[in-house]
């Protein structure tokens, strides 16, 4: 399959489990204005942590699981904590790169379309950023914090709304998870550690 193809699939599949999600298509439309756009693709070890992983199984989303993992070589995973005291173990394991959006082989202006991948036993701590959010777990299952709610561990076809500047925060425990995460407005504010008041 060549590169282009590999980046359509991602971009079917993603947006069939989007648009079949009636609470991802309440939290915003599916953007009609998705166009492909270049990008250079930039490697991380959490992609290949991601490629090796042996936990991730989903009824209801496998192709998309499978287009995610083989989108991995190809995507730009990012580094939006790289300059924090988070740690390289979190670094190496944490995965996120876009599907649409900055950095995303496609662009809208209408929202934004991430994938999140954590492997077993990782500590995403609290954070927040001015976009609004929902996560849909695609496979694997976490438990999700946010201030002022309880735990709740969410598994496949579960989502989740952090609202704009929620700190919220991520743990697995004995699976993976894989989520496709959606975000609308305050795009341009990546996620920042939120500091303990
Ligand atoms: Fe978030």
């Amino acid at each position: 399959m060549s590169k282009s193809d590999i980046y359509q699939r991602l971009l079917h599949l993603s947006r069939d489990a989007y648009v079949g999600h009636s609470e991802l298509m309440s939290f915003a439309p599916y953007p009609d204005d998705v166009a492909r756009q270049a990008i250079t693709p930039f490697h991380r070890p959490c992609g290949d942590v991601l490629r090796q992983e042996t936990g991730l199984v989903s009824e209801t989303y496998a192709e998309l699981k499978d287009a995610i993992i083989d989108a991995a070589p190809y995507v730009v995973w990012r580094e939006t904590y790289k300059h924090t005291n988070i740690g390289d173990r979190f670094l190496n394991n944490f995965g996120c790169y876009s599907i649409v959006g900055e950095g995303g082989p496609f662009s809208s202006r209408q929202i934004r379309v991430w994938v999140v991948y954590m492997p077993a036993g990782l500590y995403y701590p609290w954070h927040h950023h001015p976009a609004e959010e929902t996560y849909l777990v695609i496979s694997g299952s976490a438990v999700f914090k946010r201030k002022g709610c309880p735990d709740e561990t969410l598994g496949e076809g579960s989502t989740v709304f952090h609202e704009s500047n929620q700190p919220h925060a991520m743990e697995t425990l004995e699976d993976p998870v894989l989520c496709m995460v959606a975000w609308r407005n305050g795009f341009d504010t990546p996620p920042v550690l939120t500091t303990p008041t």
